[in-house]
Formats: C-alpha cells, structure tokens, sequence
C-alpha cells in the first residue's frame, strides 16, 4: 500500500513505535529510519525482529536538537515522517512536567521546522508525495460523562500535564500546515495495550504483579473507563492514515471496547487462572487492591472511529478479549524480554549501541 521509499518514524523504540516499525518493516518496501534518544522508554530489544533487515536503519538523537534533526532529514532524505517519539506517561507527567513540555511541545516544534525547511526545497513530485504525520491521543479531549464520544470536531480539553503537552503539540502541527502548507495529517487514538509495553502502564503492571503475586494497585474504586486498542491494529491504522488520508485532516482511531479498569485488571486475572492452572496464587483476583485515586484523573475516555472507518476502511482486527490474550499470552512467553527491563540490564543495549555508532564512525 506505502509509496514511500524512506519514512523517518521518531520514537521508534517505543511501545507504539516498534510495532510500526515491525509493520512497516514486514508489510511494505520502505526504508525505515528509527529516529529515537533511546530515554527509560526506549528499548532496542524491542526491534530485536527487523534490527538486521537491510530497510532498517538506527538514528540515537534527541528531537528537540535541531541541527541533529537537520543533518538525518539531509542524510536520509525521508519521504514520510510518523512522529511517536513523546513522553507518555501521564503519572510521570504529574511528578515532573517540565520533560514533558520540552519533548512533546518543543521536540514537535523542532520536528516541523525541520521538516517545513525540507519540503519546501524538494522538487515538484518529491514535494507533493511528502507527509507529516503526527501521532496523537484521545486524551487531548478531556473527560467524558457517562454517555458521548471523542469526535474529531471536538473542542480540546486536556485536564493532565501529558495530554496538555500533547494538545499543544496538535495545535502547532495543524497551525504549520494552515500557516505554512506543510503537508501533515493527525491522529488521536485510544490506550494501547500489548506486547512490549513498558511495566509502568496498567495492563503490564498487572500482568506482571500477578506474576509476581504482589498486589495489584487499582486507583480509587476502579471505576474509569478506558477504550483500549490493540498495538497491532493501530500501527496497521498509522500506515493506512499515512498513505491515504487526507491532508490536513485529523483521524480519531479506538477499538470500540470500552471497559472500566476494574474489569480490566479481572479480566487479565481470569486469563491468568485459566493459563496458569497449577499458580497457587488463583485467583489472581484476589490481588487486587484499590489505592487512593492520582490528581485530576479523567473519568472516561471513548472514541468515535467513524471516519477512518468511513473514509479509509479502517476497522480493528482484534477484539479486547483476543488481544488480551495475546498480550496475556506474550508477557507469559517473553520472560527475557520483561526481567531485562524489570532489571534495568535493557539499558545496556542502548549503550552498545552507541558504542558500535561510534566504531562504525571510527573506521
Ligand atoms: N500508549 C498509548 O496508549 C497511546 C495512545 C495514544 C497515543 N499515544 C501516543 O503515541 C506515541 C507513542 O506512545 P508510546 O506509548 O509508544 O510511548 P513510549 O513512552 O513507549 O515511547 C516513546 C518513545 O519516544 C522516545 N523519546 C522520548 N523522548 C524523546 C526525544 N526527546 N527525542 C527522541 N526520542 C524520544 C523514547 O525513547 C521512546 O522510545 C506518543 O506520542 C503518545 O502520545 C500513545
């Protein structure tokens, strides 16, 4: 489906942004420029599946370096931007919103001055074929009561630090192209869940926990509602919206599978019992625990995916049961992966990486 020969993806060894790259990389003909400053999130072991292919390429930088920046659009010459590289964690943005600000608002801004100043030099066909794409969250929204869905006309109504530096970074990329043409397109999507999803999110947490049979902490009475999105069906919905949609436009992605979080953490229990017979930690319900609720927790997020469905043809492949079990199902199968990060020792992949950057410049 992608005409694009080069797609620069920032954030790449991310939760979202490995599993559009393996996408990308398994599905299409395009190079894929990892653009990544490999922060706590980072993790190369997650591309551990395309790192040898000959279409994937590695670039360690910060996004918020301009000249960085400058210097991998003039080296590699992308075709397409997927921008996911961000700081995601909406309780890490309470402790500490000033990195939030930099990366998401700064970081994008530094992204489309980049990229404005590229495509206006390319040539006529070049130029017309480029695309910026943005990805976003629902969070950008706010709350929403009982009944009502996340449009794409909606007013913007971020409530946490994350989702106002992401807000933010929506409003630039939308004013660059009004002000400048740049060619972008925006997506908001709903929570993610799994494999490779960093353990400080609810679903690893507590698949992990209940590994571990340590209690699983549920903020206040359990009662928010989420609409969850499997990774997969996402980054399929990224590439689509990339190659498809139109430009200028914003695109809402979810899967329709709205639950509370006190359904999740069950339903994660239930697999849990059913896969691990012989635990004597079944039920695994039993786990859990409900701890006092974080500052200005929205109470429901849902979206209305209409339009990509509409327009593009878009519609998840997993419901939340099969893809709970997968995830369920990849954490149980992918120990190595999860104690490397539980131990910190995936950090050292980050190293050699760069240890091998700099010989492979020494030579
Ligand atoms: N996880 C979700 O449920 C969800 C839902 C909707 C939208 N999103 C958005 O999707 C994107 C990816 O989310 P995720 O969950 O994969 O995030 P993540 O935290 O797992 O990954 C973020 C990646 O960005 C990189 N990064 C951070 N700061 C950087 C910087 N200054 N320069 C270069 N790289 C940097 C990190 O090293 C990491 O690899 C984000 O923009 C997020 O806002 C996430």
């Amino acid at each position: 489906m992608s005409s694009f020969g080069t797609i620069v993806v920032t954030g790449g060894a991310g939760f979202i942004g490995s599993a559009v790259i393996r996408h990308l990389i398994g599905s299409t003909m395009a190079t894929v420029v990892n653009v990544d400053k490999l922060t706590y999130a980072g993790n190369l072991e997650s591309l551990a599946d395309v790192a040898d292919n000959p279409r994937y390429r590695f670039e360690r930088l910060d996004i918020c370096d301009f000249d960085a920046v400058r210097e991998v659009f003039a080296r590699h010459r992308p075709d397409a931007v997927l921008h996911l590289a961000a700081e995601s964690h909406v309780d890490r943005s309470i402790d500490g919103p000033r990195v939030f600000v930099e990366t998401n608002v700064v970081g994008t801004y530094t992204l489309l001055e980049v990229a404005r100043a590229y495509w206006q030099d390319l040539e006529p066909t070049a130029k017309s074929r480029f695309r910026f794409h943005h990805v976003s969250t629902d969070e950008v929204y706010g709350s929403l009561p009982a009944e009502g869905l996340f449009t794409e006309d909606m007013p913007y109504h971020p409530n946490s630090p994350y989702s106002a530096s992401k807000a933010s970074s929506d409003h630039l990329v939308r004013a660059w192209h009004h002000t400048y043409g740049l060619p972008v397109l925006i997506t908001n999507c709903s929570n993610n869940y799994g494999p490779y999803q960093f353990p400080e999110k609810l679903i690893p947490v507590v698949i992990l926990s209940a590994l571990a049979g340590k209690q699983l902490p549920i903020y206040g009475t359990g009662d928010n509602v989420r609409d969850w999105l499997y990774v997969d069906d996402h980054a399929v919905a990224l590439h689509l919206v990339l190659s498809r949609g139109t430009i200028g436009e914003t695109y809402n992605i979810g899967g329709h599978n709205e639950r509370t979080n006190l359904e999740v953490v069950r339903s994660i229990c239930g697999i849990l019992d059913e896969l691990c017979p012989d635990s004597p930690l079944r039920p695994h319900a039993s786990l859990i625990s409900f701890v006092t609720d974080r500052l200005g927790h929205d109470k429901r997020y849902a979206i209305d995916a209409t339009k990509i469905g509409r327009d593009l043809g878009w519609k998840p492949s997993e419901t939340f049961e099969s893809g709970l079990r997968n995830t369920v199902e990849w954490y149980l199968n992918n120990r190595v992966w999860w104690e490397r990060v539980l131990s910190g020792s995936y950090r050292q992949t980050a190293n050699d990486a760069e240890i091998g950057k700099t010989r492979r410049h020494a030579v």
